[in-house]
Parts: C-alpha cells; sequence; structure tokens
C-alpha cells in the first residue's frame, strides 16, 4: 500500500545514495516510483541498474502528455526498461492520445496510470473540473489506475465511487504537501505516493516504516467505513 517516489536528491542533507534508500526502504514499499530528477541525475543506465536491482513493480512517472505517437516511443522505450507502469496525464483525452497508449502497453505488457487531479491547488482550475470524465474515460480505456490526490480526499472517495474496484487509486500528497499518512487509504486509495517524507528524513528506513505502519493501522479502522 506504500509505494516509495524516488526523487533525487535523497537524505536530509542530500548525502544519501539512493541505493541505499532503496534497500531500506523496500521491506515497506509496495513499489517504487520514478520520474525525470531520476532520469536527469541517473540517466537511462540509472534505471536500467535500478530495475535489475529491485524485485518490486517499478512505476515511471513521467506523466506522458503528448500525442499517441511520441507517447507510444516513450512507452517502447520504457517497456525495454522493463518498467511495470508508466504515468499518463489524463486531460490529453483519449482519440489519438490514450487509446492508442493503452492499446499498445497492454500489448507490451505495462501498465497505465491516469492523472485525474493533482495535489497542488492550480489543479482545481482546470483538472478538477473535468475529473469524473477522466476517471470515465479511465475506465472505459481499461487503464490499471488513476492518480488521485490525497490532498483532496473527497475525490478519492469519489473515484472510488465511479471505479468500483476496477482501478487502482494511487495518491500523492503525504506529507511535505500536507496530507496525513492513511488519509487517502481512509477513503478507498489502494496505495498512498510518498517521497520526500522518506526520502529526505535523517533515516529514510525508519520513516518508511513508521508511514507504512500508520498506513496499515488506518486501514484497519477504516476498513467496513468506506
Ligand atoms: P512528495 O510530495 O511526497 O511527492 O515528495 C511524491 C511524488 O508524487 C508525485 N506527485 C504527483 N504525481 N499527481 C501526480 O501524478 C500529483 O498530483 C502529484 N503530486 C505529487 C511527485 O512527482 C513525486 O514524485
Amino acid at each position: 500500500m506504500l509505494v516509495v517516489a524516488l526523487d533525487p536528491p535523497f537524505g536530509h542533507a542530500g548525502g544519501l545514495d539512493h541505493r541505499d534508500v532503496v534497500k531500506v526502504t523496500s521491506p515497506y514499499a509496495a513499489a517504487f516510483k520514478i520520474g525525470l530528477p531520476f532520469l536527469l541525475e541517473y540517466g537511462v543506465d540509472g534505471i536500467r541498474a535500478l530495475r535489475e536491482k529491485v524485485e518490486k513493480p517499478l512505476i515511471a512517472d513521467f506523466k506522458l502528455a503528448d500525442i499517441a505517437d511520441v507517447m507510444i516511443s516513450t512507452l517502447r522505450k520504457l517497456a525495454s526498461l522493463k518498467v511495470t507502469a508508466v504515468i499518463a496525464h489524463g486531460f490529453v483525452g483519449a482519440e489519438g492520445a490514450l487509446r492508442e497508449l493503452v492499446q499498445e502497453a497492454s500489448r507490451v505488457g505495462v501498465e497505465v496510470i491516469v492523472v485525474a487531479a493533482m495535489t497542488h491547488r492550480g489543479s482545481v482550475v482546470f483538472m478538477d473540473k473535468h475529473f469524473d470524465e477522466v476517471v470515465n474515460m479511465s475506465l472505459e480505456l481499461g487503464a490499471s489506475g488513476v492518480v488521485i490526490p490525497a490532498t483532496r480526499p473527497w475525490l478519492v472517495k469519489r473515484a472510488r465511487e465511479l471505479a468500483g474496484g476496477r482501478l487502482k487509486i494511487y495518491s500523492p500528497g503525504i506529507g511535505p504537501q500536507g496530507a496525513e499518512p492513511g488519509t487517502a487509504i481512509c477513503m478507498g486509495a489502494d496505495y498512498e505516493i510518498v517521497g520526500r517524507a522518506i526520502t529526505r528524513a535523517e533515516d529514510p528506513g525508519d520513516a518508511a516504516k513508521s508511514i507504512y505502519l500508520k498506513l496499515l493501522e488506518v486501514s484497519r479502522k477504516c476498513r467496513g467505513s468506506q
């Protein structure tokens, strides 16, 4: 239920090796997530090395938002690196974009997770206005999951109402962005995505453990109340 976002730098003073962070957080992580900061810091070889080392699912969060052709070539490269899932923006729509991406992803054995709303306040200006449509489109296209902000937990609840168990819900926004660990799980999310509260901690292993235990406790308490 915990996805660790591996965005450099690592450690309180930025001096930790990312491989050590992966090692100490691995017992508590259901999956790891990487994005542009990881790619720009460690390169494609760094992603390859991470993939070889980590047995857990690896989510490539490049927030794809382009025409189908460009997203598909990115997807194919990521598939060759054996990532488990890619994250794409929902606002690009289905035809000429997400529909083709999801079809090709299914062919190459990669999941697609669609961003339906974002954690920051600016998301309410455009993205949140089309929230239901993006969740419904993700369902119709056969995406594996959606990204829903833990900072607006009522959206997590709404996504669960719309999707039932047919989409996995991934929720970032824990810690520095304001949401408490467990907020989204309690509203029906499957995973909370946590970056800095773990990766920039003095002791990332301890931080991951305490967040993981909190998620376990909250999901036990909230079970039956969703
Ligand atoms: P933190 O704040 O925990 O960030 O350091 C964790 C990760 O989550 C990503 N992030 C988002 N991804 N929609 C997304 O798809 C969002 O609203 C959102 N907010 C944060 C961020 O890229 C980082 O890796």
